[in-house]
Formats: C-alpha cells, structure tokens, sequence
C-alpha cells in the first residue's frame, strides 16, 4: 500500500486543530535566525517508524514513508531525526510562526500525532529612553519620557531605580507604555528611570536617565552661637543659616526686618553693641527654582556688663526726723536691686520705702537707729555690681545733765559736768544766773564766794544739727563770810 494519499488524509483530519496536543509541546518560541527543534516526546522504538510527516498549517513540510519528500522551500533548512520523529527547523524567520503538525506510522501500533505552534520573533535591540528635559524643577515641571527599540510583539515598562513604573494621578504610561510622563515632579523622582522592552524570545533595557531636580529652599533655620537669651556688648555672635535646596540656597540677613548687606551662609556679629540688638532672620533664595523663604526670628538682646554701681544720698548730712532719699545707680542695663542694711535683708516699714523699682530707699523720718551700713546690689543677668553706703544719724543734743553739789562751804572748791547725747558730740556752755562763765563740759571752781551761789545753765549746743538745749542746776554757797585779815 501506498502510504503517502493515507498520510494525506490523516494528516488532514487533525491539521483543523489549534491547540498543541500530543507528542509535541504547546508552543515553542524562537527568535529570527535561531534554530527551532521540534522535539517528540517519543523513545525511539526498536524498529524504524513506517512513516512519517511534517506540516506547516497545510503545507508538507517533509514526509517520509521509505523515502524522504521535503518540500522545495525547506530544502537544507530542516533535519529530521528518524529515531524520535523529531524535527530541526534551522534559520526561522517571522513567517515560519504558526502551525506545526506531526504524524508518526510506527511499525505495528496506532499512529500519533502532535501539533504545536511556532512564534518567531524580532529580537529585542537598540532600547533606547529619551527625556523632553533632564534639567526640572520641583512642582513647576513635567516630563516626558519615550522608549523606542527593535523588535517584534515588544512590551515595554518602566523601572525607576530597581522597582517598576506604576501609573498614578501624576504618573501617566501610555502609547502601550512607550511613554512616561511625570507630572510635577517631586525632589524623589530623579531616577535613575530605564526603559524595559521585552518579547518572548529577548529583552533589553535602555541606559539610565537621571533628572536634575531643583528644589527648595525650605526648612530655613538659623542658628546663633553662643545660644543665650543675653549677650554681653563687646562679644562675638556667629550667626549661621541653613536651608534645604537643590541647588545649594544663597543667604541674605534681615535685621528687624530690614535687609542688611551681609550675604552668604555665616554672619559674624564682632564686638557687639546695644544697638545691635533686635529680631535677626535669614532669607535664603534658589537661583533655580526662583523661590524665597526666610528663617523665623531669633532676637539677639545686648546687655552691658554692669559697673560703677553707686549709692547717693539725698542730703550729706542726715539728720533725726529728716527726710532722706539713697539712690542706687550703675551703668549698664539694671534688672534687679536688692538693698541690705549692716549684712542683712533690709526691713520695710511706713518710714522706710522703695521706690522707682528699688533705685531709691527712702526715709520720711529718720531715727537713730537707722545709722548702719547699706548696700545696693544690682544685677542683670550677666553681671551683678555692689554699692555701700554708710549713714551716720545726726541728733541731739537730748538728755542734758548737770553732775556736782548743790551746797557747797565758803571757800572750797567745786566741779559741775554737764553731758548730753548727741551726734556730734555737744559743745557745752556754762552760764550762772544768766551770764556766760565757761566754755566748756567740765565747769570748775575754786576757793568758792558767796557770790558763786545761783542757777548754773548748761547749754549743750549740737553744730550739725543746729539745736540747742539746756539744764539748770542751783548751787547754794553756805558759811559766814571771812573777813580779811582772819585767816
Ligand atoms: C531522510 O532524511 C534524513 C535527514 O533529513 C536522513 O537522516 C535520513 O537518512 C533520510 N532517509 C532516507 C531514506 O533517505
Ligand atoms: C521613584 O522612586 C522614588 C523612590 O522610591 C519615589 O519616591 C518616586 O515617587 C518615584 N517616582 C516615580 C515617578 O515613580
Ligand atoms: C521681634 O519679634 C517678636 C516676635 O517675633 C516681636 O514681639 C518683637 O516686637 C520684635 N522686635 C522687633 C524689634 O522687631
Ligand atoms: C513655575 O511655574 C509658574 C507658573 O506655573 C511660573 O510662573 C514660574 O516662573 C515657574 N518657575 C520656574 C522656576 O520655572
Ligand atoms: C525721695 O524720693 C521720693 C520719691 O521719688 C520723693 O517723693 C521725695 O520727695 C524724695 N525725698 C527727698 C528728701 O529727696
């Protein structure tokens, strides 16, 4: 019998079949040039096969039933391997995709077949990603990004570092993702972005492109050092400022407000003064993005180390029931003051009075016992300065005393004193029975007369404070009068 018109018939009768089944695999995948093998999944039998042919959708391809029959067109493209029916299909191009069929005449069983389908793809070549700029700036740009290659049936996606492309409000694929568009691009989207193409048979990735991504500036901070809430005039002050910006921020510093025109990242602030104090800022601008942000305020406070603290008095000369006033002064910016008197807390009463923030202590009338030593003490936080003051109350003369005899003989001697309290101490003066005697505390006299008996007034006189004040004493002369020539 004839094999071939059998083979025909057969061969017809499943060629209708797409799906691979049987002793070939589903699908096989190839790239153009590439050798495609057709492998059976058959044991090569113990006696050749009686025949066997090969189909390309209708088309014979080779058949074999004692003799080999290749078609014209395969002639030295193809091999087939008699021991499993399998079939090498060398140098494929794109129209060699599609359906291939096999039947196998095995010597005494029932026949098989297989069918499978062949895809021949362009490989995968020349991947390239272009960007519409590399140069962007944060919110204000988009972009786009293309992808172009060689080949056949290509899928393209997208790789931004080492993870995928998805599309989002602000990322867009389309084109069947040969195109990405970013819109408003963040600081984070600078890549490296690379273009993936691939088909079955190869892939391809394109080389990176990296954005250039201006930003900022923003998170503007300055910082003063020292960090103090005072700073002593005739100090140093560095005063830098730092800003987050792509590419790096340039700085101008404001004083209250007001530019000043020192630029750059550091302000140094040498031997400062008291009219440098005020609300310091820094502006920080981005040459690219065109953006401005300032710092918040930092103050920077001078103060004057405190000296020459000094306590005046109101009067040089305080005098009991006086009124007096103690001032404390210094130079420099005084916070506190604080008054003690002879090393202790000053006490307060209704005579003794704080005014003017404690600059003056005042006295509505003084008494002896405010005699001690007061010290002012004034600070601020930087330095404290220490001012004494030493007030001697003026008083008196008070208490007036007349020490001596009342009765006294003819002729004998006697002493009167005279003391009195008093600061100064009193200059005395003696008189008897109205007319001035003596100068002085002590009064003594000798060899007594009659005429000596009277009242005796001691007047103690206080310079300073102008008064005056006396006591009488009464001496009474006893005893006959001598006569001259008796004794
Ligand atoms: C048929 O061709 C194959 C190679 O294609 C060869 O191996 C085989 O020997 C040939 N058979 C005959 C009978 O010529
Ligand atoms: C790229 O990756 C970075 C880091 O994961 C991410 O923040 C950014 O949003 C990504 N950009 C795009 C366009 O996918
Ligand atoms: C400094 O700023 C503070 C608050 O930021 C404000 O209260 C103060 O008045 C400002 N001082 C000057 C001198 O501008
Ligand atoms: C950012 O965009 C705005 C308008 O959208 C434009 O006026 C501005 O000039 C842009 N800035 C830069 C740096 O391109
Ligand atoms: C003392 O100071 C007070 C308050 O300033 C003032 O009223 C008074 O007149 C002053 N007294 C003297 C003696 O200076």
């Amino acid at each position: 019998m004839d094999i071939l018109p059998l083979l025909c018939i057969v061969s017809a009768a499943f060629t209708g079949l797409t799906k691979g089944a049987g002793v070939l695999p589903d699908v096989l995948n190839a790239a153009v040039g590439e050798t495609v093998m057709f492998t059976t999944t058959l044991t090569p039998p113990e006696k050749p096969f009686l025949s066997v042919g090969w189909t390309f959708g209708e088309k014979n391809i080779i058949t074999f039933s004692g003799l080999n029959v290749t078609a014209p067109e395969y002639e030295g493209r193809i091999t087939l391997f008699m021991s499993t029916a399998s079939l090498e299909l060398r140098n494929v191009a794109l129209h060699d995709s599609g359906e291939y069929s096999v039947i196998i005449f095995p010597l005494g069983e029932e026949f098989k077949t297989g069918n499978t389908r062949l895809n021949v793809y362009e490989p995968v070549s020349s991947v390239m990603a272009t960007a519409s700029s590399t140069d962007l700036v944060e919110f204000n740009s988009s972009v786009h990004l293309s992808c172009s290659s060689s080949g056949s049936s290509l899928s393209f996606l997208w790789l931004n570092g080492s993870s995928e492309v998805t599309a989002s409000d602000r990322v867009q694929l389309t084109d069947g993702g040969t195109i990405l568009t970013i819109l408003d691009v963040t600081r984070y989207d600078q890549g490296p972005f690379r273009c993936h193409v691939s088909n079955p048979v190869s892939d391809g990735t394109s080389d990176p492109i990296t954005f250039s991504i201006s930003y900022g500036p923003e998170n503007v901070i300055l910082t003063i050092s020292p960090s103090r809430e005072y700073h002593a005039e005739g100090s140093n002050i560095d005063l830098m400022c730092s800003a987050d910006s792509k590419p790096a921020a340039q700085f101008k510093w404001l004083l209250n407000g007001v530019l000043l025109s020192d630029t750059g990242p550091q302000f140094k602030l040498m031997n400062i003064q008291m009219s440098h104090s005020g609300n310091y800022s820094c502006q920080a601008f981005n040459s690219k993005t065109l953006r401005y942000e300032s710092s918040p305020p930092a103050i920077i406070s001078v103060l004057k180390r405190l000296s020459g603290a000094s306590v005046t008095s109101s009067t040089n000369v305080p005098i009991e029931g006086n009124s007096v006033n103690l001032t404390c002064d210094a130079a420099g910016y005084v916070f506190t003051r604080k008054w003690m008197k002879d090393g202790s807390d000053l006490i307060l009463s209704d005579n003794i009075i704080l005014y003017d923030k404690n600059r003056v202590l005042s006295f509505k009338s003084l008494t002896k016992k405010d005699s001690g030593e007061y010290s002012c003490t004034v600070s601020n936080p930087l330095s404290s300065d220490e001012a004494k003051y030493s007030m001697e109350v003026n008083y008196g003369p008070e208490n007036v005393q007349i020490t001596g005899p009342s009765e006294i003989h003819l002729t004998e001697t006697f002493t009167l004193t005279c003391s009195a309290e008093s600061r100064p101490p009193a200059t005395y003066t003696w008189m008897l029975n109205g007319i001035k005697i003596h100068n002085s505390a002590v009064f003594t006299k000798d060899n007594i007369q009659h005429s000596d008996s009277g009242i005796y007034t001691c007047e103690a006189m206080n310079d300073v404070t102008g008064r005056k004040l006396s006591a009488d004493h009464e001496l009474s002369v006893t005893g006959a009068p001598l006569f001259r020539g008796q004794v």
